[in-house]
């Protein structure tokens, strides 16, 4: 194993200290600079509420708030989030009292996942999203969701599920 060390130049060989904020508790990881954020989180923190999925930011599957902005695990380097704010799926529910949010709860509700690889990623975004624009269209909700691959849902009980929480009418909706 390389050694560990957070004070030289970032060098290939050598695991540098990552401290991040997860989830609301302050965790101190150590990462070689190539490592992606999203198997930081998985294998070195133990987050493996976000999935993997494609790997090169196409799939949406690791979708995390980044100081509250949904971003790609994918895409950043652990340490480049070293001093963040990084919010996963698994804090969705401890700053909820220990029990699912309005939107987990609807996703139930709705049947909105299936092997549910794609939900983790899905739900961050929406948090973000919906933070930004309480009461979208159901146009608007599908626009956002073309960033993220589902294979399995089709999408519709995904869509009601938004709409059911959001408050909106949905055709679809009024006969689940
Ligand atoms: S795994 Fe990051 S976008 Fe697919
Ligand atoms: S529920 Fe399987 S990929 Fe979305």
């Amino acid at each position: 194993m390389p050694p560990l060390n957070s004070t030289s130049p970032l060098t290939a060989e050598t695991r540098h200290a990552v401290s991040i904020v997860l989830n609301g508790t302050p965790r101190t990881g150590h990462a070689h600079p190539r490592l992606l954020l999203s198997d930081f989180l998985r294998h070195e923190l133990g987050a493996h509420g976000t999935r993997v999925g494609c790997e090169h930011g196409v799939c949406g599957a690791c979708t995390v708030r980044i100081d509250g902005v949904a971003a790609r695990a994918c895409l950043m380097l652990a340490v480049q989030a070293d001093g963040r704010r990084i919010d996963t799926v698994e804090g969705l529910a401890q700053a909820n009292e220990g029990r699912m949010t309005a939107l987990q709860e609807a996703f139930r509700r709705h049947h909105a996942l299936q092997c549910g690889f794609c939900t983790a990623g899905i739900l961050m975004s929406l948090t973000d999203y919906l933070g930004r624009n309480p009461k979208p269209t159901e146009e608007e909700l599908r626009d956002m969701l073309s960033g993220h691959l589902c294979r399995c849902t089709g999408y519709a009980g995904i869509v009601r599920a938004v709409m059911d929480v959001t408050g909106r009418t949905m055709k679809e909706a009024a006969h689940v």
